[in-house]
């Protein structure tokens, strides 16, 4: 394992590659986390050690830049986090738009799927089916194939979807094992999922989003990719549309046009 040391000039590379090109930061006091990833990396690829890894990241592998995107990238999720956006998005944004209009969401770091899903059975739930597409698009991007992966399954533990509400998780999920149950097919063929860094400067959509869920991953930015996130988020979403954030991470102190509404809910101009 390499010294997690502010000094170690080959742990600092590192750092600064992954703050550059993934956006990730590790502030001094979180090198250990970054040290026993990046020694994980190696272990499991069978690469020499870090700087022969280093090497081939910087040489654009495209297997070694997604395992290292992986490793240093935080996937924890759960369904129905932050239940009082949730409920705004519900009430204010779902319910307040004609049940045979055409939404088209966007979880910007899906992880999972469970923000994805848990967005379909809201919306599920307020127009009374599980029949969606095409109506109701979701896309999920996330940087992790691996979580990707798990996203495009729609298969989770019974434990994991204990948190979907009583009468939503019996119209959204099916069992498919003793301890696993799967999302219905209608909301899967409602939510498609794709590889995408959200810290690279193009991004391949083209927009017209009514609501982004950009949520617990802001904080891992520096500031000024965060400020272009969120200002590339607004020029994806339609007049009117929304931001919606983890009420941790605050939109506010960054310069952008978006609209403050409420703790984690933002609004671009009508
Ligand atoms: C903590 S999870 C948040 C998941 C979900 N949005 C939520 O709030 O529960 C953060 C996700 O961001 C993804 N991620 C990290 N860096 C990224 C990047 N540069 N571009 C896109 N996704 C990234 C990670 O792979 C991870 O799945």
């Amino acid at each position: 394992m390499l010294v997690p040391n502010a000094a170690n000039p080959e742990l600092l590379a590192a750092r600064d590659w992954i703050s550059t090109h993934l956006g990730i930061h590790f502030p001094n006091e979180k090198l250990d986390i970054l040290s026993s990833r990046l020694s994980s990396v190696v272990a499991k690829r069978g690469t020499p050690s870090v700087e022969v890894l280093m090497q081939e990241v910087h040489a654009g592998t495209p297997q070694a830049r997604l395992d290292l995107a992986q490793a240093v990238s935080t996937n924890h999720t759960f369904f129905f986090r932050e239940q009082p956006t949730l409920d705004f998005f519900k009430k204010e944004i779902v319910a307040k738009t004609p049940n045979t209009a055409p939404m088209r969401i966007w979880s910007a770091a899906s992880s999972s799927g469970e923000e994805a899903y848990t967005i379909a059975m809201i919306v599920s739930g307020i127009r009374g089916t599980t029949s969606l597409a095409p109506n109701v698009a979701i896309l999920g991007t996330d940087i992790s194939q691996r979580a990707l992966a798990a996203a495009e399954a729609g298969e989770y533990d019974l434990s994991a979807l204990e948190r979907v509400p009583g009468d939503l998780r019996q119209r959204c999920i099916e069992t498919v094992g003793p301890k696993r149950g799967k999302i219905v097919e209608g909301l899967r063929q409602a939510c498609v999922f794709r590889r995408m860094n959200l810290a690279t400067p193009q991004w391949p959509l083209k927009g017209g989003f009514n609501v982004v869920f950009c949520r617990n991953i802001l904080y891992y930015f520096e500031s000024r990719t965060q400020a272009a996130v969120v200002n590339h988020i607004y020029d994806l979403v339609v007049p009117g549309g929304w931001l919606i954030t983890s009420v941790s991470e605050t939109v506010r102190n960054l310069d952008t046009k978006w609209l403050p509404i409420e703790p984690g809910v933002y609004r671009r101009a009508p």
